[in-house]
């Protein structure tokens, strides 16, 4: 097949029901919905049953995504998800995925990026595509955070949450087929691996009789730090897309930021020079879901009408590692 352009022909998205407000925090640790509402944005997240693995929020998605897409299980041949919250160490949760909804025709592998790991995935799986190796595509994203959220730390748990976004991607010969990924910029700086991490349970430092009690095996961040990388990288990221892509600010339609810290997507619209309007949120439902946020974004801005045929839609994510991306596409 002589493929080059890869384009978004279905979206899907699936939140475990059980919802955890900021006022059922308040009762686990020193915080209010106050303080959490007016530093993060966040009101509520969305917390997976303890039967409920990444697999299973990830499989859910998929087929939403099949389903708006209108293909089976059969015609996909590439499954990538996006998570640092995998099923086990082995086998990768895409081959769990995979069992799950039927796509025996399927390659499957997992990537770790944090929370750009969508965007990351997106970009592998389209040069896949546009190399003409493969012609449909399952790229998820998906996390179960609630199991490396340390409940008594009161400056992460309330960031955090879990859910599962996807979107089924297509090879096409067509030039004005709808939904190409247009361009996407990536960018990882591992000097900066230390302010946001999973210390414990790797091979670094796995779990010990001896250490288990100090939580090596939950999220160590230095908030600021982060924060102030995130609004630079996906800012520089963001521009580079659009420029790479022959684009200009004045053509975004819509921003689908990573879903962090509102004032960080606040930070961004303005120095974009975007109205709030032009910018996509809905951590106040979810969190922070890392790699899940966006897919999720775009799933639910797709069934709520906000994309019209032609909109120019910019994906940006920012995440430990650090890693950071952005991807422009036209609906
Ligand atoms: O997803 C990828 C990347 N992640 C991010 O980009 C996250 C980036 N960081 C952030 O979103 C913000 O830095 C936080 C939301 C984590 C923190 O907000 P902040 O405005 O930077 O607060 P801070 O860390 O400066 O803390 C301010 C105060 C501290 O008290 P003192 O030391 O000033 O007395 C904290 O102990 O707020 C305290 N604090 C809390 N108070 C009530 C921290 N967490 C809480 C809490 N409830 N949950």
């Amino acid at each position: 097949m002589s493929s080059c352009v890869s384009s978004i022909i279905g979206t899907g998205s699936y939140m475990p029901e059980k919802i955890l407000t900021n006022d059922d925090l308040s009762k686990i640790v020193d915080t209010s919905d106050e303080w959490i509402t007016s530093r993060t944005g966040i009101k509520e997240r969305r917390i997976a049953a303890e039967t409920e693995a990444t697999s299973d929020i990830t499989s859910e998605a998929p087929r939403r995504a099949m389903q708006s897409a209108g293909v089976t299980p059969e015609e996909i041949d590439l499954i990538v998800v996006a998570t640092v919250t995998p099923d086990m160490a082995f086998p990768s949760t895409a081959c769990f995925v995979q069992k799950k909804i039927g796509a025996s025709n399927a390659v499957c592998f997992d990537i770790s990026a944090a929370c750009s790991g969508f965007l990351y995935a997106l970009q592998v799986a389209r040069h896949f595509l546009n190399a003409g190796s493969r012609a449909t595509a399952l790229v998820i994203g998906a996390e179960k955070l609630s199991t490396l959220v340390n409940w008594q730390d009161r400056n992460t748990c309330v960031l955090f949450g879990d859910g599962g976004g996807a979107v089924v991607i297509r090879a096409s010969d067509e030039e004005n087929a709808p939904g190409p990924v247009l361009s996407t910029v990536m960018g990882s700086d591992g000097n900066l691996v230390d302010l946001l991490k999973v210390p414990g349970g790797g091979s670094a430092c796995p779990i010990t009789p001896e250490n288990v009690t100090s939580r090596p095996n939950t999220i160590h961040m230095e908030g600021r730090e982060p924060f102030k990388h995130a609004v630079t990288r996906m800012c520089q990221a963001s521009e580079k897309a659009l420029e790479t892509a022959g684009l200009t600010k004045a053509d975004i339609s819509l921003v689908i930021p990573h879903q962090a810290n509102a004032r960080i997507i606040s930070a961004i619209a303005d120095r974009l020079g975007l109205s709030e309007d032009k910018v996509f949120m809905n951590l106040d439902k979810y969190g922070n879901t890392s790699a899940a946020t966006i897919p999720v974004a775009l799933d639910e801005a797709n069934r709520q009408g906000l994309l019209k045929r032609g909109d120019i839609i910019l994906l940006v994510a920012f995440g430990g590692g650090f890693t950071w991306a952005s991807s422009v596409v036209r609906w």
